[in-house]
Formats: C-alpha cells, structure tokens, sequence
C-alpha cells in the first residue's frame, strides 16, 4: 500500500494554498494526512479558515506557537521530525514560504522523504524578509517545484532547478478565491461594519513595517492621512498592534480599526472595497483577480505578475494618500487574468502527486 502523503500548514496564507490540493487528492483516492504546525494558533488566524475552507481537520497538531524566527524554524524542525521518525511517508507537501514551510521541509530532507514546494520559484529578492530565505531553501530542498506565476520558472532555471520535477499548474489559492466567490457578499459584509458606500481596506503586519517604531509611525501617519479621504478598514493582524498602537494608532469612525477576519468575511470586505492598502502577498493576488485597485507598501514583490498584468502597484506610506486619490478619481481594470488562475491549480497539482505516489490515477497529466 502506498504511504500517505504529508500535507504541512501552519499559518493563515497556508490554509487557502492547501484547501484546493487536498480536496483533489481526496477525489483521486490518495492517502494523505495533514499536518498542522500550530504557527498560527488563534481560531481568527486558523480555525475559521478551516471552517471557511471546508478543511479537514490536521490529522496531527505540532502546536508549536510563536517565538522568534530561529525559535519557531527549529520548533517546527524538531517536532516534524518526530512525526516522520518510524512513519512510512511517500511525500511531504509544503506551501508556501512562512517559517512552517522550511522547517518541515528541513525535517523531511534530512529523513530522505522527498518533497514537494507548491508556490515554488517566486522571489522578491529581498533577504530582509525571512520569507525569501524560506523561499530559496525551500526550493532547493524540494524534488517537486509547482509553480503559480510564469516567472516562477525563470527564477527555478536561475539557480539550475528545471527537469520533470518542475511543473507550471497556476495558483491553488485562486482556486479557493473562485470556489468561495459567490459567498463573498459585500453587502452583508459593508452592513456589519455599518461603512459608507465608498471605503478602502488596509492589511498591514510585515516586520519591516510594524517593528521598528519609526518604520511603524509611517504607517499610522500613511492610514491617518488615508482615513482623510477615504473611510477605512484596518483588520488588525496580532503582530504589530502593539507598535502601531504605541505610535498613536487609534481607531476612530473614519479609521475603523477591527479584530483578523475569517476568509469569506475578509475577502467579502475586500469584495466591496474601492481600493486595497497592504503589505500582504496573497492579498496582492486576491486583488488582481477581484480586479480591485491594491496598492502595496513594499518597496518589492515576490508576485510582480500582480503588478505587470494585474491591480497592484508597489508604493511607498507617503505616496499612499495621492495614489489613493488618483484611483478614486478613475481607474479601469485590467482586462486580463495571469495564466492558469482558473480555479483548477489543485486538481493540476494532485495529478502530479498521483503520478508521484504511484497511484493508478497516475495515467492523468498536466
Ligand atoms: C507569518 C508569516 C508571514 C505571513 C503571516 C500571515 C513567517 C516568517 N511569516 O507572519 O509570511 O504573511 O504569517 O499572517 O512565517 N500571533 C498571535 N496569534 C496567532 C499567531 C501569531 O497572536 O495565532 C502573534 C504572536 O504575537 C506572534 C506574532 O503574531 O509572535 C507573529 O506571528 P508569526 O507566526 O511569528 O509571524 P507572522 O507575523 O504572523
């Protein structure tokens, strides 16, 4: 009998990555069991996105919880280890590239389980973020690269991965966007809230923008400067709250500063928004296929099809308000959609793994 398969998540942009990929597994009948790392803990950071997703249940919490970067990687290292230690595994699944992600990958390749990256190849070429180290070990470290966007493949080719292991199957999280899309009900989403018609929704949790208290005051400046003329959103991530409170952040009527939100209700939110400000990756993906205008406080972005062929565009906190102003005054939408977000990544994907795992569903190609 063939071993299962290992699916590791740990923090919320993992879930929606994950949701597609396991349930076009099920269909195929392969065995699998998920593995939760416990990154992210919180049911407004996990568990309503299971619900949300209709996820299955992790056959196997890690609950590793926070810590810093060097204390969670080695949490995850150790713990996995432990799960892969005597278990017959035909293959582990990383998604993604948070800290979860490269640590199981370490656990999986130092017990010569073979691994597969979905989400492979992208780069912001920013070692200033852990997620980029995440990204380059992850990959090297992996046998199976999936990738989402086309540059995937050339920044694969720049460090010599290419071959049969490398497979262009679009972006599983697309897949969860256009399987919820009709649940997304901006209205409902806008009468909670009691917002205006017109409002915008700003995410903001990267280190290089919360941690530092000068990096942080730009921000309460950039989202006061917003709130001027335009009603905000601020669904507060945990990381963060604490500096951009100690810098003067508060919530008012025009800056309506409120708890994480579930899945369906945040991208509902986002559904209705006349503009998006985040420092987000996935939200930069989410936008352009929502065609709602985003404007990101990145100086880079792992994502740039985003940016070429999509909504995005990279900014800095003191251009924010007149980028703003401008997209409220006209914007028109793009009219095309990067390759392959069609809502069919995960079923690519769990062909490939049936073709991996040997199963007799194997015959099926991408
Ligand atoms: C992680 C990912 C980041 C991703 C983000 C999405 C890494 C390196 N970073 O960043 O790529 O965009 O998730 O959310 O993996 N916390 C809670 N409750 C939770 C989880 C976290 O309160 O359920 C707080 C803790 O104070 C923790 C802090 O948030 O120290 C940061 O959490 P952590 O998982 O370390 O990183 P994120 O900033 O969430």
């Amino acid at each position: 009998m063939t071993p299962p398969i290992l699916h590791v998540v740990g923090a919320r942009p993992n879930f929606m990555k994950a949701a597609p990929v396991l349930a076009a597994s099920a269909a195929l009948g392969l065995p699998q069991l998920l593995v939760h790392t416990g990154q992210h803990y919180d049911r407004a950071m996990s568990a309503v996105f299971f619900e949300d997703l209709g996820l299955q249940a992790p056959d196997i919490n890690l609950g590793v919880g926070s810590g810093s970067q060097a204390e969670q990687t080695a949490a995850v290292l150790l713990a996995f280890d432990r799960v892969l230690d005597g278990r017959a595994t035909s293959l582990v699944v990383v998604y993604g590239d948070v800290n979860s992600t490269v640590a199981a990958a370490l656990s999986a390749s130092k017990r010569n389980v073979p691994i597969a990256h979905v989400e492979a190849g992208l780069r912001s070429f920013d070692d200033s973020m852990p997620e980029e180290i995440n990204r380059r070990v992850t990959d090297l470290l992996s046998s199976y690269h999936f990738v989402t966007a086309p540059e995937g493949l050339v920044n694969l080719e720049a460090v010599g991965i290419t071959g049969p292991g490398v497979h262009f199957v679009g972006n599983p999280m697309i897949d969860s966007l256009v399987n919820n899309e009709a649940r997304l009900d901006r209205d409902g989403a806008r009468a909670t809230l009691g917002l205006p018609d017109t409002y915008a929704v700003a995410t903001i949790h990267r280190p290089a923008n919360v941690d530092d208290a000068a990096a942080a005051a730009r921000i309460v400046a950039m989202l006061t400067a917003l709130a001027a003329i335009i009603t905000v959103v601020l669904p507060l991530h945990p990381r963060g709250r604490a500096s951009l409170a100690r810098q003067g952040l508060q919530s008012t009527d025009r800056l309506r500063i409120i708890e994480p939100l579930g899945y369906v209700e945040f991208l509902s939110l986002v559904r209705g928004a006349r503009l998006v400000v985040t420092d987000s990756g996935g939200l930069q993906e989410e936008t352009t296929y929502l065609r709602i205008p985003c404007l990101t406080i990145r100086p880079n972005t792992e994502r740039p099809v985003t940016v070429t062929l999509g909504t995005n565009r990279l900014t800095t906190p003191e251009d924010v308000p007149e980028q703003a102003a401008r997209i409220l005054t006209g914007w028109s939408a793009p009219a095309t959609m990067p390759p392959l977000w069609d809502g069919h990544a995960g079923e690519r994907i769990a062909r490939v793994l049936a073709q991996i795992v040997g199963s007799p569903h194997a015959a099926i190609t991408t």
